[in-house]
């Protein structure tokens, strides 16, 4: 069991949780994530530990709210417990001195791109950020990545906020201006995708964060399998950070696709056993 230490809303569904998890936060490093069970009956999630207090043993969780279990997890309030989490998991970051790094980042991909851009700047890299959403409600940890960045470039979908946009046309820029060494990207796969794109006739290495459907966390079932150069690999252990320019990302649109009638069924479970009975 795992106690809710503090909780904050970074935006309307997106949610900060402190967890207690004293061994997690000492060994943890950028990149790694958490499995986590929020009841005995619920399913297993992997959330990426965006920081933490070895200090104090806790970890930070940023959770958007998508499905059943993301909603049960945000519901928590300090006090409460998770019923179990396991980790630190999956591989650390890769942190070379590279010179000047974009790193890019997505709705709540901006909780995947905290830790990693922290690491690269501690390293002697010069960090430009990229930050995009959808509108500037959906903007989240802006003042933290803004602390571990030579340059925070903020985007809106809509023009919120920042530039109108996509996170593309920054990183066009900075490509464009030069020399980049390095670009880092987490955030929904078309994004991940798009600055892959962009980054590949320029020749500069892109790593993403990929995020597919996890389960054991051990390699052994095979649910995050993803292809990586034409071989098969296994998120939860191999990744979860790889070479976008070699990531099969038809192949992992169409494995999120897998289990929508379920997810679908689970949500609207969780609709009903939250509906008062009608006297
Ligand atoms: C290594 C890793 C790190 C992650 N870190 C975070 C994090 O820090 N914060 C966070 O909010 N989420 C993170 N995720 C995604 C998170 O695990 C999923 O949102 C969660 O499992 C959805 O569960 P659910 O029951 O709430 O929703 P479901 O009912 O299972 O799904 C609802 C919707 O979310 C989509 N979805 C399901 N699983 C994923 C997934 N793995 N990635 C993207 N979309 C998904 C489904 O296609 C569906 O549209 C991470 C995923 C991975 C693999
Ligand atoms: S989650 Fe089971 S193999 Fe990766």
């Amino acid at each position: 069991m795992n106690r809710i230490v503090a909780k904050r809303w970074l935006a309307p569904s997106v949610a900060c949780l402190e967890v207690e998890a004293p061994l997690t936060a000492r060994k943890r490093q950028a990149g790694q994530f958490v499995i986590l069970r929020v009841t005995e009956e619920g399913e297993r999630i992997p959330i990426t530990i965006a920081g933490s207090n070895p200090e104090a043993g806790t970890i930070t969780l940023v959770v958007q709210q998508v499905g059943k279990t993301t909603h049960d997890l945000c519901a928590l309030e300090p006090g409460q417990y998770l019923k179990d989490l396991v980790g630190p998991l999956g591989q650390p970051t890769h942190i070379e001195r590279w010179g000047t790094v974009v790193a890019v980042a997505g709705g709540v991909g901006a909780a995947v791109i905290l830790p990693i851009a922290a690491a690269l700047q501690a390293a002697g890299n010069q960090v430009q950020t990229i930050l995009g959403a959808r509108s500037q409600d959906l903007l989240i940890l802006e003042d933290e990545l803004g602390a571990v960045s030579e340059k925070l470039w903020i985007t809106t979908d809509d023009g919120s906020r920042g530039e109108h946009g996509l996170v593309t046309a920054p990183l066009e820029r900075l490509l464009k201006a030069g020399p980049v060494g390095h670009v880092v990207a987490a955030g929904p796969l078309p994004m991940m995708r798009a600055v892959c794109e962009a980054t590949r006739p320029y020749g500069v290495p892109t790593v993403v964060s990929l995020n597919p459907v996890m389960v054991d966390g051990t390699g052994m079932c095979g649910g995050c399998r993803v292809t990586v150069g034409g071989e098969v690999k296994y998120a939860c252990v191999d990744g979860p950070e790889f070479d976008g320019h070699q990531v099969d990302f038809d192949e992992l649109r169409a494995r999120l696709a897998i289990y929508r009638d379920k997810e679908e069924i689970s949500r609207g479970r969780r609709c009903q056993s939250q509906m008062q009975p009608v006297r």
